[in-house]
């Protein structure tokens, strides 16, 4: 088992990273000091698929315990879904002395996240991340947040963990499009990080499909450590934290144009491919610099159809985007590997054009 301290302003929290850990929880609680009423969020698939491992962990916890089963799927982000688990705890009586365990993928962990922020003003939250993406990446930082009216995580909290437990056990069940889906932060982390990770990634890239756990723990490590890294020197976003917002802008317009049906990796995958021809029509990246790099967003089979023709209205939802400062679109483009960089505005047919290309380059990849 791996272990990388996340340092914020206010706690340092540690991420333990590991195959077949689920067990030490228990322990971990105890030997932190944590609250031990536990309130436990469980996606609904999570949770059949895990019953018995789940089960066996939690057996013999004497102290308070009490399981509340999420219905699966983005439009769980939602005020409504957020209010069940405030009358959950309610009802079951759960004061200050709370631990919140948000045991899932990203919807969970950003949902459970938030309703541990709000809950009595901030209760305890422990985050048990089970897909890939929420391992590498929405578990580690403390954004929280819901959807609402289209508009992705529009309304959320800042929220820091006590501590985050990755058994990358549970990412053995994850059907492809979650695995696709999980990739495309990855691909995120190869840009942002450096040629080593971007090479290790490319020449590993089967092994992610087949659940080789030395590669996964290898490449949510790195992508952890790196996150860690950044939100430690910005934890609010005001500056280099930007940077892990890379294809995002595209991604969360695409996502709302397609009224939040997307996997949200793979409008990643997306958002990459055109944050990379942005970069280079604005003349960041060259041309060479540009096929080369392109080969492993590529490398993600996207659905059939995956993405509209109404560039217009993906435009848009673009002009809504929360990193939106006097109503102009800013982006983070990139220059090469590591190379990033953040605010960049852009004219809209630049922005249609990178829509346009990226369309063009995902049908033609088929
Ligand atoms: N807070 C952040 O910093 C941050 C960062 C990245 C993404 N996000 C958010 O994360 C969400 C996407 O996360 P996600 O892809 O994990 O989505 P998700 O939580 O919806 O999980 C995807 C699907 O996988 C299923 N699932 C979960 N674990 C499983 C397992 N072990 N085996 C089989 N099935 C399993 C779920 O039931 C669901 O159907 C988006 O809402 C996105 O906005 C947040």
């Amino acid at each position: 088992m791996k272990k990388i301290n996340v340092s914020v302003k206010e706690k340092t929290y540690p991420v333990f990273i590991g195959n077949s850990i689920l067990d030490l929880l228990p322990n971990l609680i105890n030997d932190m000091g944590l609250n031990k009423n536990l309130f436990v969020v469980a996606d609904e698939n999570v949770l059949e698929l895990y019953k018995e491992d789940i089960n066996d962990a939690f057996a013999g916890y004497s102290p308070k315990i009490y399981f509340h089963k999420l219905k699966s799927g983005e439009s769980t982000k939602s005020f409504d879904h957020l209010a069940r688990i405030f009358s959950s705890l309610i009802k079951e009586k759960f004061g200050r002395d709370t631990l919140l365990v948000a045991i899932g993928g990203g919807v969970t962990g950003d949902l459970a996240g938030y309703a541990a922020a709000g809950y009595m003003r901030g209760i305890q939250l422990v985050h048990i991340p089970t897909t890939i993406i929420s391992a590498c990446d929405s578990s580690i930082g403390g954004k929280t947040g819901i959807n609402f009216n289209r508009l992705k995580n529009i309304i959320g909290a800042f929220y820091q963990p006590e501590l985050v437990l990755i058994d990358t056990k549970f990412l053995r069940s994850l059907p492809v499009e979650e695995i696709n889906s999980g990739v495309g932060e990855l691909v995120k982390y190869a840009f942002l990080t450096n040629r080593n990770f971007y090479n290790y990634i490319s020449q590993n890239f089967e092994k992610i499909y087949s659940f080789d756990t030395n590669v996964l723990n290898k490449l949510i490590y790195e992508s952890v450590l790196f996150k860690g890294s950044v939100v430690t020197k910005d934890e609010k976003e005001s500056g280099l934290r930007k940077i892990l917002n890379f294809g995002h802008t595209f991604a969360h317009a695409f996502e709302s144009q397609a009224n939040l049906k997307l996997k949200h990796g793979e409008a990643v995958i997306a958002g990459i491919i055109s944050a990379l021809h942005l970069s280079n029509k604005t003349g960041l990246l060259s041309n060479q610099n540009l096929e080369g790099l392109i080969k492993l967003p590529l490398k993600v089979k996207l659905p059939d159809g995956f993405l509209t023709k109404d560039f217009n209205s993906i435009y848009n939802f673009m002009s809504g985007d929360k990193k939106n400062r006097g109503g102009q679109i800013r982006f983070i483009l990139l220059s090469d590997i590591g190379k990033i960089i953040t605010d960049i505005e852009v004219t809209k047919n630049d922005i249609i054009y990178a829509i346009e290309k990226t369309h063009r380059t995902i049908k033609n990849s088929d």
